[in-house]
């Protein structure tokens, strides 16, 4: 029998994952198929029992559901339980486990595009909310030198470094303490909406500082290359959109209900062409 998976949220209508999914069954001769799912928050309880009825093998979770999902799963796999998120859900015989694989996802597009070990790299977060939390705890799991998270709203970072139950050297800083220390770092990373779509001409930070030793990351996808991944360009930088990340999210939730990893690049031609540009 086809097996169904889906993504639960609101909106989806313009979600990329239907065709990336799809693809990859396709690609890999599984038999099943992705569908996406507006869910309002008022029906999610009834979203979950109605996936555990019709015995959905697995979905994916986003905006607004990553965090409320989590009282109605039946376990929670420890990093999730860490971050505080879930983004993929398998229903293993009626049994419904919550993981996060929006934190590893990210640390594994990093690491496709870093030339040394990550192990050694100095590394400065701008932004301390959801996604900033799941890029943080999972690099502070995987190993780095130091993690360093500014925000606007000081506070928010100091919290998110007190919460870190791994092991890794971290300090919160305000914006313009971080702008200061630029040099010090490898790799900088945007979780902020700062120089999203519509809003496309602001930088997260100043980009007076930052040069060719420096690897500058942005979440963003949309548009392919923000304003701060521009100027880190100009400046000689080594620049990552978000679509990577966005890939290999899609690609780890894939693995986990599947067992199978797929083809990356593939999935990668899917998102960019819907995207309608080449990534950077
Ligand atoms: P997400 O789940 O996408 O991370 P979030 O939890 O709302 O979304 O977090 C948004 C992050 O972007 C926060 O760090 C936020 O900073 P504040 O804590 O000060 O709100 C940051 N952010 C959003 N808009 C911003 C702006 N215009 N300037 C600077 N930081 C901004």
């Amino acid at each position: 029998m086809t097996k169904l998976f889906g993504l639960i949220g609101c909106p989806v209508a313009h979600s990329l994952s239907p065709q990336m999914h799809n693809d990859a069954f396709g690609n890999l001769e599984i038999d099943a198929k992705y569908h996406a799912f507006h869910v309002e928050p008022e029906n999610l309880e009834n979203a979950i029992l109605g996936c555990k009825a019709l015995q959905i093998a697995g979905f994916n979770v986003t905006i607004p559901h990553k965090v409320s999902i989590m009282k109605y799963l039946d376990d929670i796999d420890q990093l999730a339980e860490q971050i505080g998120a879930v983004n993929t859900v398998v229903n293993n015989n009626g049994r419904l486990i919550g993981y996060n694989t929006d934190g590893p996802g990210y640390v594994r597009a990093l690491a496709n595009i870093v030339t040394s070990q990550l192990n050694s790299k100095k590394i400065l977060i701008i932004g301390s909310g959801g996604a900033a939390r799941g890029i943080y705890f999972s690099l502070a799991k995987h190993g780095v030198q130091s993690i360093d998270i500014c925000n606007r709203t000081m506070t928010t970072a100091v919290e998110l470094v007190k919460q870190c139950q791994f092991d890794v050297q971290s300090s919160a800083l305000t914006i313009h303490e971080a702008e200061t220390r630029i040099p010090h770092y490898d790799i900088i990373i945007n979780t902020t909406s700062v120089g999203m779509s519509p809003k496309t001409n602001a930088v997260p930070i100043s980009t007076k500082n930052i040069n060719k030793n420096h690897l500058v990351s942005d979440i963003i996808y949309n548009p392919l290359e923000t304003k701060l991944l521009t100027e880190a360009r100009n400046n000689g930088a080594v620049v990552q959109n978000g679509v990577d990340m966005f890939v290999c999210q899609g690609a780890l939730a894939f693995e986990t209900w599947t067992s199978m990893f797929p083809n990356t690049d593939r999935m990668k031609k899917i998102v960019l062409k819907k995207l309608g540009g080449t990534t950077c």
